[in-house]
């Protein structure tokens, strides 16, 4: 897969979430059972192109640290996505020449900005291994805290409920099995 590829199957990703996004809010907002009913059924099927397209992605992904496999690709597409987002709203903000537009347009390029920085944090602490292992329980839903240099086959037990967890990887990715 080439570079343009690649770039178009972002893009791709990026709208076919906010297409999932947009049908999710409609049919929350609306009470018509025809018209909920059919745009539950185009939500789905975008659903459907996100799986598809990442499937792409992931076949040509790069190395990631170890068991965070899913989580660092889908960060490296949020940190695209946010570029993206600060280049376009900085392009608005320039074309304008409506004052309201344009602080409109400022405000939404400081808040990607932000998002940047925060997406850009996260894969930074993944790489030099100091995202924090904490998993949520898998029974009660409290949160079970591995140590940052805790490895497969490291055994924790839940603070609230007692159950007992072995770290594990499975396709890439950590995951708790009960012990
Ligand atoms: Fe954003
Ligand atoms: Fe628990």
């Amino acid at each position: 897969m080439n570079d343009t590829d690649q770039k178009n199957l972002i893009n791709t990703l990026n709208l076919e979430y906010g297409a999932t996004y947009r049908y999710a809010l409609q049919t929350t907002r609306f009470n018509h059972p025809r018209a909920v009913a059919l745009i539950e059924g185009v939500r789905r099927n975008e659903a459907d192109h996100i799986a598809l397209v990442m499937k792409r992605l992931e076949a040509e992904a790069g190395p990631a640290p170890e068991g965070f496999k899913s989580l660092f690709l889908h960060l490296k597409l949020n940190l695209v996505f946010e570029y993206e987002a600060v280049k376009f709203y900085g392009q608005y903000y320039r074309e304008t020449e409506d004052p309201v537009v344009r602080e409109t347009f400022r405000e939404l390029m400081k808040a990607e900005g932000g998002h940047v920085r925060v997406f850009e944090a996260l894969i930074q602490e993944l790489e030099e291994g100091r995202f924090p292992k904490v998993f949520l329980c898998p029974l009660c839903g409290w949160e079970i805290d591995f140590s940052t240099d805790a490895s497969t086959g490291t055994i924790n037990r839940c603070e609230k409920c007692g159950a007992r967890y072995e770290l594990t990887i499975v396709e890439g990715d950590f995951t708790l099995k009960a012990v």
